[in-house]
């Protein structure tokens, strides 16, 4: 049993609790526990907070998923149908919870008979999730998945209502698409904002080993709270890459109340195209899948001696080898950090 597998299966109490006396990790086993139950009741008083809310909106929620000893911040409420998740995110919009995709025409009525949720996410020291769900997951076998339309699809091409039906077909299309090398995988975002706990940024750091000499950068900087936390701390050079115009703003704003304009920036751009010359640490927190298509060409662009800072709470693909791997633990936030240098062999 380790820990970091009780992270990746969504069970970290679970793993925890028969650690706890263990003389190497029955700290970090106890800590990590203690941050479960806390994360767990925040989030007992955030659905208390949201209930009346979508109450007086006259949304009826038939449920909502068990949020005692959580190891993220995600609420999920069961809703009738896609209507009712619509207005519900809606309804969230004046508590500071913003959707994190909309669709409309053609994608919308899609989206309405195949999709199984809307989510919508809240950020102040860390991001809280809540999901509006109308069916439950299920397993989907390959034919089905192949034919299931998805947000990739319902981008890729904007339909009119009429012909939301032709969407397996986009589908069908863009996969064949990718595998047989004709586009990317990923289409313009490379994944939704959530921002990485402020109580995780200096333990991150630490765990890289971010010093004054460093240039860190931040692919998809969000907010621009990595790359403003690591210039404020260490007196470094920082530097965002953020595709959002709205997040760069706010990012921006971070840096100039924050004073640090001299040494901290966050660009309007693809992370894709992010000019990483002078890098000496690279912090990613986008969907593992994500990082693991971008992996390669990524090192390739870096100097020797660059270290790759990834984390995330899902399990890393077996593809990738990391130097280390290490449960970080905040008092409100887990995650995993996996640390990489440019041109050290693999373990
Ligand atoms: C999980 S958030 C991480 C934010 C920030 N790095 C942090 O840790 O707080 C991922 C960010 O990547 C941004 N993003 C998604 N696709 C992008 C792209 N192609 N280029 C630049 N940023 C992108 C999103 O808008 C989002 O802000």
């Amino acid at each position: 049993m380790s820990l970091i597998e009780g992270v990746y299966r969504h069970r970290l109490v679970e793993f925890a609790s028969p650690l706890i006396d263990d003389p190497v990790q029955g700290g970090l086993a106890l800590a990590a526990i203690e941050t479960c139950h806390r994360i767990g009741e925040e989030l007992a008083v955030e659905v208390d907070r949201l209930r009346p809310v979508l109450d007086d909106a006259g949304i009826e929620i038939d449920g909502v998923e068990p949020v005692s000893d959580r190891q993220n911040h995600t609420i999920t409420f069961l809703v009738a149908d896609a209507d009712a998740g619509e207005a519900a995110v809606e309804a969230l919009r004046p508590l500071d919870y913003e959707p994190w995709e909309r669709w409309r025409a053609g994608a919308l009525e899609s989206f309405r008979r195949s999709g199984d949720q809307v989510t919508s996410g809240r950020t102040d020291g860390l991001t809280t999730v809540v999901r509006f769900r109308w069916r439950p997951r299920r397993h989907r076998g390959p034919a089905e998945r192949a034919l299931t339309p998805t947000a990739g699809d319902w981008h890729l091409v904007q339909l009119p209502t009429w012909a939301w039906w032709a969407y397996p077909a986009v589908r069908v299309g863009r996969l064949l698409a990718e595998r047989l090398g004709l586009r990317p995988r990923h289409r313009a975002s490379l994944g939704p904002f959530l921002s990485t706990p402020d109580s995780l940024l200096e333990p991150l750091f630490e765990h890289v080993g971010v010093t004054a000499d460093d240039v860190v950068v931040d692919l998809g900087a969000g907010d621009g709270r990595v790359v403003a936390a690591a210039a404020a701390r260490y007196g470094c050079r920082a530097m965002g890459v953020e595709h959002d115009p709205q997040l760069v703003e706010a990012a921006r704003r971070r840096i100039a109340t924050a004073g640090i304009e001299d040494r901290a920036t966050v660009d309007l751009g693809d992370a894709r195209d992010a000019e990483l010359a002078g890098a000496t640490v690279v912090i990613v927190f986008l969907p593992i899948d994500v990082v693991a298509d971008l992996f390669d060409d990524l090192m390739a662009r870096l100097a020797p001696g660059t270290r790759v800072l990834v984390h995330e709470q899902s399990r890393l693909p077996a593809t990738l080898h990391p130097d280390s791997s290490t449960l970080i633990v905040g008092p409100d936030a887990v995650t995993v950090a996996h640390v990489w240098t440019v041109g050290r062999a693999p373990r």
